[in-house]
């Protein structure tokens, strides 16, 4: 592989698990960049969080999301699962007071760890990390199993690729919509925030009675 293929590679792996100095640059960008703090309240803004909702965020990256999650949040809690010890800290830093009063707690942890839980949650948001998980399919049957009946879970997708367009949004939407309903997810909508590329969130309901 060349230097400059090498140096994307780096580059981008730095988003998918961050560490080190270019991960917490990565962090500070995330943080800072305006599409992604538009893009992370909108998404917020869509799960309509309860105060007494327990609220799980996979991916949480600098804790942007944590703290809008946080707020609505403001009798419940907010749990924060990311595989990155790098934002792990600065998510922390940047929700101290939520995290000394117990109503926000960030692991060091996996999407791979959902089936930790079972009926724990009422709404779960994960924001550009959903292409990243490992056997997305089983981890979507685990979070089903993670979610309270009538709980609704966002998964948020806005395309970082080098010459990605709405068309590549518009796929990502109806395949992240497939995914969840294979899995057993109901009432599955698609919402978008023109930016440029779109965002598309999608938004699914567990059912009330579960088939096993
Ligand atoms: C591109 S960043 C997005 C961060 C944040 N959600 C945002 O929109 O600003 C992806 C984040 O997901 C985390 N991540 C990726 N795969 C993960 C996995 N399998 N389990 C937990 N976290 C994961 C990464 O460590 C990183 O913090």
């Amino acid at each position: 592989m060349g230097v400059r293929k090498r140096l994307m590679a780096a580059i981008v792996f730095q988003f998918h698990r961050p560490h080190g100095l270019g991960g917490r640059l990565a962090g500070w960008e995330m943080a800072l960049r305006p599409s992604n703090r538009k893009r992370n309240r909108w998404a917020v803004g869509l799960l309509g969080v309860q105060p007494r909702d327990c609220v799980l965020e996979i991916g949480f990256g600098p804790g942007f999301a944590i703290r809008e999650l946080a707020r609505r949040a403001s009798d419940g809690l907010v749990l924060g699962l990311d595989h990155s010890e790098v934002m792990v800290r600065q998510a922390t830093a940047r929700n101290r007071a939520a995290v000394e009063q117990g109503r926000v707690e960030l692991r060091l942890a996996s999407a791979v760890d959902l089936d930790d839980f079972s009926d724990t949650f009422d709404k779960v948001l994960a924001v550009n990390n959903f292409g990243m998980w490992p056997d997305p399919q089983l981890r979507l049957r685990e979070l089903l199993g993670a979610v309270h009946p009538g709980g609704r879970v966002a998964i948020v997708s806005q395309p970082r690729s080098p010459g990605a367009t709405a068309a590549t949004t518009e796929r990502i939407g109806r395949e992240t919509a497939e995914q969840l309903q294979e899995a057993g997810f109901i009432n599955v909508r698609r919402e978008i925030l023109p930016l440029r590329p779109p965002v598309v969130c999608v938004l699914a309901e567990t059912p009330e009675e579960r088939t096993q």
